[in-house]
């Protein structure tokens, strides 16, 4: 991965589907004097996704793909990438799966970060599984992402402690916190 020199901030696109609080955090994280990156580009896959008031908010270019055309909209998203130069895509809350080709496209510049202590809890439910499964620890993970869903190396991971008392809303709550600490974390990690 390229590397940032001096002032040189790496262009980023973080792609969401949701609530978009790593979207707001990767933003502030991005504006600091000293941070790696600058966010060039959100992209959604949902028109509804609240994340997409922060593209107005911080003046960032937005694009909404509804991906029922997975391949065509890749392709457009592959256009939109290029032409804002784009070296790092970080996927925050995005809840649709690549393709392969979009994949190797981006090969070693598309991280994750996922709410359980992976290779643990791949995939949907997180929360309710661990709950269910009454886990003692559960946590986040940033990953590289590869064709292998959830599956990619490792960057950080934190991990977090479950009390009896816990629920999927508490564990998210305590989960998405360490989330906005270790994304940027991340970031920092690859890109220095
Ligand atoms: C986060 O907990 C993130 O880890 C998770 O969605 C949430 C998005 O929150 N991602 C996944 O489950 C990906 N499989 P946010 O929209 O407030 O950033």
């Amino acid at each position: 991965m390229k590397k940032s020199i001096g002032i040189q901030k790496i262009n980023t696109a973080v792609f969401i589907s949701g609530t978009g609080s790593n979207l707001k955090n990767l933003i502030k994280f991005s504006l600091l004097r000293n941070s790696p990156i600058i966010i060039k580009l959100i992209i959604s896959n949902s028109i509804n996704a609240k994340g997409l008031i922060y593209a107005k908010k911080y003046n960032i270019k937005k694009k909404t793909y509804g991906f029922k055309k997975k391949f065509l909209d890749e392709k457009k998203i592959l256009v939109d990438l290029k032409k804002n130069k784009v070296h790092l895509i970080c996927l925050a809350g995005f809840m649709k799966i690549l393709s392969k080709n979009f994949i190797k496209r981006f090969d070693g510049k598309i991280i994750n970060i996922h709410p359980s202590l992976l290779p643990k809890y791949k995939g949907l439910n997180t929360h309710e599984r661990v709950i269910k499964n009454k886990e003692k620890f559960s946590g986040c993970t940033v990953h590289y992402v590869t064709s292998k869903l959830d599956s990619g190396k490792i960057i950080l991971q934190k991990k977090v402690k479950i009390f009896k008392n816990d629920t999927v809303k508490t564990l998210a709550k305590k989960v998405l916190q360490k989330e906005h600490v270790l994304f940027p974390k991340a970031i920092k990690k690859i890109l220095s």
